[in-house]
């Protein structure tokens, strides 16, 4: 049911791409569907985008799939990002960071005129946290980094043999969320942290959920 639930949600939004668009592509199980129907759309209807993917699987994904792929020194305007998530609230307010691209899919979103997220019933929240938050940190500030987001309520386990796109590793860190926006800034002025994956700043605007061969569209 998820798998099926995954796929409708990333079939449907590679409908929202258009000729010409410079794309940003997320990284994930979910948007992986939505990168097929793109390659297929592009194929099929002979569309002409330019991606920026936003980790090393992805941009290995999106190439094998031949879509023309290049990067933010080239283009910082992007008209469509579409990615995955872990836990969506009502606000759509974000926890990203699950495969450990959220620095990268946060400057990507970021940069988006248009940022759609899709994923299957199961990552619909009534509040984040449930989630530990991905921080991505640098090693030379560990201990640092941990005593810090400890003292702000977070319980950080470092994740065992990973390291990020960028050379970091992270802290997976479970929170009690009451306000996304201020724990997301909290986190991020730590010294030593690179990005968290909370996306309360660039939430967006668009979230399609898919059940099964179902989905519906929440929008901001
Ligand atoms: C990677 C992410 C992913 O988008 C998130 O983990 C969801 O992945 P999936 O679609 O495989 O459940 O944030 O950093």
């Amino acid at each position: 049911m998820n798998e099926e639930s995954k796929k409708t949600a990333g079939k449907r939004s590679a409908l929202f791409v258009e000729d010409g668009m410079v794309l940003g592509l997320g990284t994930g199980s979910t948007v992986r569907y939505a990168i097929e129907a793109i390659a297929g759309r592009i194929r099929d209807e002979g569309l002409d985008v330019v991606a920026l993917p936003t980790s090393k699987p992805t941009e290995e994904l999106a190439s094998s799939l031949n879509i023309k792929l290049s990067s933010l020194i080239e283009y910082s305007d992007i008209d469509l990002c579409i990615d995955g998530a872990d836990e969506v609230d009502k606000e759509l307010n974000l926890i990203k960071g699950g495969g450990g691209a959220h620095t990268r899919e946060k400057i990507i979103a970021s940069a988006s005129k248009e940022f759609i997220v899709v994923v299957d019933e199961s990552k619909m929240v009534d509040r984040i946290g449930g989630f530990p938050v991905a921080v991505e940190f640098l090693g030379f500030g560990k201990r640092l980094v941990a005593n810090q987001l400890r003292r702000i309520g977070g319980d950080p386990i470092c994740r065992k043999n990973f390291k990020t796109d960028n050379g970091n590793l992270i802290f997976d860190t479970k929170f009690y969320i009451d306000d996304p926006l201020s724990l997301e800034d909290r986190i991020n002025s730590i010294p030593g942290v690179l990005e968290n994956g909370i996306f309360s700043r660039r939430r967006p605007e668009r979230v399609i959920v898919g059940r099964g061969e179902r989905y519906r569209v929440i929008e901001k």
